[in-house]
This record gives structure tokens, C-alpha cells and sequence, in this order.
């Protein structure tokens, strides 16, 4: 079986973050989103993978390169524009040739990996396999109807009046039947080729399309607090390790992991929390919930619940929660005028403060 990451998309959800860098390479967890699909395909034996990817493409393939630090094959795939989700399966067709793939939405997180997915695939043989996870609000989602067998009678992109509450998330199992349906369909009202599309006009002709529920923690990394949310669940689940420095002032509560080259003095750090290499945190208090990138400068911070990533200064600043920090950015306090703030901040920012 092979893979179809997709890795293009404008973003413009996820701003001003993804004017810096493609929305798939914002760490969670301080590894990128795209990272972690990878990951998940390798870990259930999928090694060729076809990467798709947009006018971004160079900074995705400057961190994925060619997989094997993955243990994986991947191809590149251009798409000149965003023109929907199985206009990525159109274009990709030479590279998929008549083999299943799995289909990875690149900006979802599924914790947990794919395992009993691409085993119910495996042993149902459907023409194509929806993952379905129930929601609250499913107005916001494809949402698949399904009989008691999981069998989908009818897919639904964003219904207005819901039948059910099982969205689609961003994990799609595909035999070749796919190729005949994302060719037969017509761009929707937002000119995309949708996915969703394709699935009900398998549905439509007879095919057998199964819906396999996902019960671990999933969310689509499209907005800015569904990243703090997945960095909070994935800091969750880590093991502590110290491979930098902590001097005897300090203190650590719950999970840290301190990697090599960072240094942390006389502060306070409350897992789970990562500092990456080379930072340094001095006379500060991180955590819970926190990454912290590399080569970043804490002195007399205090942050919880943010991601920070590299090359960040954070000096005499408290109190900053919830907060996503994009590379290279400086926060400091000025001594002068406590209710003044200068602020040289980048377009569609986000900036809260006292009132
Ligand atoms: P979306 O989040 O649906 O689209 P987007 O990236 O354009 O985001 P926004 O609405 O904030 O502007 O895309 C899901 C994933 O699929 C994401 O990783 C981007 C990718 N994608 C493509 O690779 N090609 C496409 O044509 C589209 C629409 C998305």
C-alpha cells in the first residue's frame, strides 16, 4: 500500500503563522504536524510516499528531504494550485498506479497511530474506507451516514441539518476504484474537487464504502488553538528525559524532557514541557503544556500552555499563556511606561492585552 500526504493548501486559517511557514511544519510537540503523519505511516508499514505539496514546496522539502530519516521513499508531487482534495488524487495518479493508498490529510494529528484502521481495511476489502469520529458540531465537517454494518449510505459535506454526528477526518483508505470517481466529478461551488464528492459517487454507483471509527484523539491542526490543544494532548503522552543542563537551583515537576545543550537556571519547570536543544531558560517558570524550540532566550519569563519555537527571546515578560511564538520573535518589557506597549508585530496578528 502506498501514501498520499497532503502537504499544499493555503493555510489561511492558521495566519500569520502560515505567512512564515507552511501550516504541515508547525511543531506540536516540537516535531512538525507533518512529521507525525510520516510517522504514522511508517509505523504501519506504508515506505511509498507520494508528498503533495504547493508554492511551499521548498520548505517542506527542505525538512522531509527524500523520508529515510523515516524510513521512508517520498515523491513529490507538484499542485500549481489548491484546487480541492481529490484534485490531489487526480494529479498523483502516475505516481499511485493501480495500488491502495492511504490518504493523510498533512495538517491532521492522529495520536495513536493507524493500526486498526489499516487492518479493518485490510480484512473488509471496501472500494474505499472513510475514518469517522463523532463531534459535536458536525456543520463544520464532512459527515458520512452509515447502516448498522458501517457501511456509508450518503456522504455530506458541511450539512446544514446533520444526519448523525460522525465527521470524516483526515485519513482516507483507497483502492484504485477512486481514480474512475475523482474523474467523474465537477468542481463545487468553491471551485475545489472535493473529496467528499468522490466518496458519494462511489457510493452512488454500488461501491462498498466502509466507515471505520477512530477512537484515539484526533484534530485538524487548521486553526491556532487546535495546535495548542494537540502540543497540550502530545506533551501528554511524553517521557521525560534530561539531556541538557539543570543546575541545583532549579526545579522540575512532572514530565520534562530537557534536550541536549539546553540549560536551565534557577527556574521552575511543571511538565509536561520539552526545551529543545540549546535554549536557555533562566530565572523563569515554564509550563505545564509548554515547547520550547531550540536556541531560544528565557530570562524572568513565565509561560504555560504555549509553543514557542526557535530562536525566540523571552526576557522579563510573565503571565503569557496560550500563546503560539513564531521563529526569531522578541518579547521584552520596557521599564518606562507600564500601560504603553510598542508593538512591531507582522500582518493578520493576534495580539491580546490588559485593557
Ligand atoms: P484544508 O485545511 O482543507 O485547506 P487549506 O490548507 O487551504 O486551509 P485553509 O482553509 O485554512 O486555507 O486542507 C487540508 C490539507 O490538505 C492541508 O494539509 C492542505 C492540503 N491540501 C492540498 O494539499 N491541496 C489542496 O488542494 C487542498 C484544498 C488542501
Amino acid at each position: 500500500m502506498k501514501g498520499l500526504v497532503l502537504a499544499g493548501g493555503a493555510g489561511t486559517r492558521l495566519r500569520p503563522i502560515s505567512h512564515s511557514m507552511p501550516k504541515q511544519l508547525v511543531p506540536v510537540a516540537n516535531k512538525p504536524v507533518l512529521v507525525h503523519c510520516l510517522e504514522n505511516l511508517a509505523d504501519i508499514g506504508v515506505a511509498d510516499i507520494g508528498v503533495i505539496v504547493g508554492d511551499r514546496g521548498a520548505e517542506i522539502r527542505a525538512v522531509v528531504g527524500d523520508g529515510s530519516r523515516w524510513g521512508v521513499r517520498v515523491t513529490y508531487i507538484q499542485q500549481d494550485r489548491a484546487l480541492g482534495l481529490a484534485h490531489a488524487v487526480l494529479i498523483a495518479r502516475d505516481f499511485l498506479g493501480d495500488d491502495d493508498f492511504v490518504m493523510y490529510l498533512g495538517d491532521n494529528i492522529l495520536a495513536g497511530g493507524l493500526a486498526h484502521l489499516a487492518t479493518a481495511f485490510a480484512e473488509r476489502a471496501p472500494a474505499a474506507q472513510v475514518v469517522v469520529t463523532p463531534v459535536p458540531d458536525p456543520t463544520q465537517f464532512g459527515v458520512a451516514v452509515v447502516d448498522g454494518t458501517g457501511r456509508v449510505t450518503r456522504l455530506v459535506e458541511k450539512p446544514r441539518r446533520p444526519e448523525g454526528d460522525l465527521a470524516v477526518i483526515g485519513v482516507y483508505f483507497f483502492t484504485p476504484a477512486v481514480h474512475e470517481a475523482v474523474r467523474a466529478i465537477k468542481p463545487s461551488g468553491r471551485g475545489e474537487l472535493e473529496i467528499t464528492d468522490a466518496l458519494q459517487w462511489l457510493v452512488a454507483e454500488g461501491r462498498h464504502v466502509h466507515a471505520e471509527r477512530f477512537g484515539g484523539y484526533w484534530r485538524d491542526t487548521g486553526q491556532i488553538d487546535d495546535v495548542l490543544e494537540c502540543n497540550r494532548v502530545l506533551l501528554g503522552r511524553l517521557t521525560g528525559r534530561i539531556d541538557g543542563a539543570v543546575d541545583s537551583d532549579s526545579v522540575l515537576t512532572g514530565v520534562v524532557v530537557v534536550e541536549p545543550g539546553a540549560k536551565i537556571v534557577r527556574s521552575r519547570i511543571e511538565g509536561p514541557v520539552i526545551i529543545g536543544a540549546d535554549t536557555l531558560v533562566e530565572d523563569s517558570r515554564v509550563g505545564p503544556h509548554t515547547s520550547l524550540g531550540r536556541g531560544c532566550v528565557l530570562r524572568g519569563a513565565g509561560l504555560d500552555s504555549s509553543i514557542v519555537l526557535n530562536d525566540v527571546s523571552v526576557l522579563g515578560v510573565r503571565g503569557i499563556s496560550g500563546s503560539l511564538i513564531g521563529r526569531s520573535a522578541q518579547v521584552s518589557r520596557v521599564a518606562e511606561e507600564p500601560h504603553r506597549h510598542r508593538l512591531v508585530i507582522g500582518d493578520d496578528t493576534k495580539v491580546e492585552v490588559p485593557g
